[in-house]
């Protein structure tokens, strides 16, 4: 396996931060462009701990077409991984025009700057999302007509259609588009992990602060859908697995000649919503007092990954187990209840 030098956009991120600390553990040489809009820069300092390196850091927004071009002018790169987007299913709703133009005018600005300076190979991220709303289950990776239900899904889509449909013409282009499931849990030193501004939208860091008192009580959206227990099902990934699934692609994609690669990184089991209950507070040994409401209009009752496919070409597979993503989940919050400092 050949060393490359990896632009990680979106690197201070959570699932950015995490595949870092990957990248740089596998040899590679990271550069980070992040925002911070969305992340707070005391994460490189933990970074930098983690990994006992210097991390190169960029601190401005993609969609910044000069800056963009400025970085691949003075630095080269041999791929990038490109996390930056916006990423809150309901925010899109409400402010559709900034998710379209941010998602994908970042993703225009990186692919003007890798063609022009050589840089042929991308890892971006995709999401489960792209499957709709009547795909059938488990989801398979070669599934048409993509779809979503709200505008940041349909960042996605659009995104995975641009990609392909510009490698198709680009002699030297690669492209992976990896179909996360739903990334829950932190680094096991808990120095680093999942930090929401606000009201956490998604279950995991939800619960995880219930769980250290931040808030008094979860809302399980639904317990009338077809299944064991009433609640709604996801195929949970523990963000060390999803990391890892992002060397594997990159250093499979970086040695074959395949133009577009789409995984599943998803475990291929669901888990329901009491379940994942269940597990913190055995993880924790911390309540997590609970209603059952109304359902969360948009959810979907049950689904999961078939994971095959990254199984067999990238010989990966998500190892970690619910009670593993619970208890390191609840190592970084407790150690970092309010997340990074300022
Ligand atoms: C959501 C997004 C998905 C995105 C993913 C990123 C929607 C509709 N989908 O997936 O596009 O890629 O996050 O991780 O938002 N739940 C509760 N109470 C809560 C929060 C969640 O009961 O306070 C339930 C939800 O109804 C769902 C499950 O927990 O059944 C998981 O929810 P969440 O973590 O938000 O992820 P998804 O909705 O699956």
């Amino acid at each position: 396996m050949s060393v490359m030098r990896v632009l990680v956009s979106g690197g201070a991120g959570y699932i950015g931060s995490h595949t870092v600390v990957r990248l740089v553990a596998a040899g590679h040489d990271v550069v980070i462009v992040d925002s911070f809009a969305n992340a707070k820069p005391t994460v490189v300092g933990r970074l930098e701990a983690l990994t006992g390196t210097d991390l190169p850091v960029h601190a401005f927004d993609l969609t910044d077409k000069d800056k963009t071009e400025r970085l691949f002018a003075t630095e080269k790169f041999d791929a990038v991984i490109h996390f930056a987007g916006l990423k809150a299913v309901g925010e899109s709703v409400q402010i559709p025009l900034d998710y379209y133009v941010n998602n994908l005018e970042s993703t225009f600005s990186l692919l003007r700057a890798m063609r022009r300076h050589g840089c042929d190979l991308l890892v971006f991220s995709s999401s489960a999302t792209v499957y709709g709303e009547v795909a059938p289950v488990p989801y398979q990776e070669d599934y048409e007509p993509l779809s979503a239900s709200s505008p940041y899904g349909r960042t996605k889509v659009m995104i995975e259609h641009v990609l392909r449909d510009v490698a198709g013409i680009d002699e030297r282009l690669k492209v992976a588009m990896l179909r996360y499931f739903n990334p829950v849990g932190a680094h096991p030193s808990g120095t680093i992990g999942e930090d929401p501004q606000g009201i956490p939208n998604n279950l995991m860091p939800f619960v995880a602060q219930v769980a250290v008192g931040r808030r008094e009580r979860l809302q399980v959206f639904g317990g009338d859908y077809p299944t064991a227990d009433g609640t709604a099902e996801r195929d949970y990934i523990h963000v060390e697995d999803l990391a890892a699934g992002h060397v594997a692609a990159l250093q499979w994609i970086a040695s074959h000649d395949r133009k577009v690669s789409t995984w599943n990184l998803g475990g291929g089991r669901g888990t329901s919503v009491l379940q994942v209950v269940a597990a913190f507070e055995k993880a924790s040994g911390m309540p997590v007092p609970y209603d059952i409401v109304g359902r969360r209009e948009g959810d979907l009752a049950a689904y999961w990954a078939d994971p095959s496919r990254a199984n067999a070409e990238l010989g990966w597979r998500a190892e970690r187990t619910i009670d593993e993503m619970c208890a390191d989940t609840w190592r970084w919050q407790r150690a970092n209840p309010d997340g990074y400092p300022d």
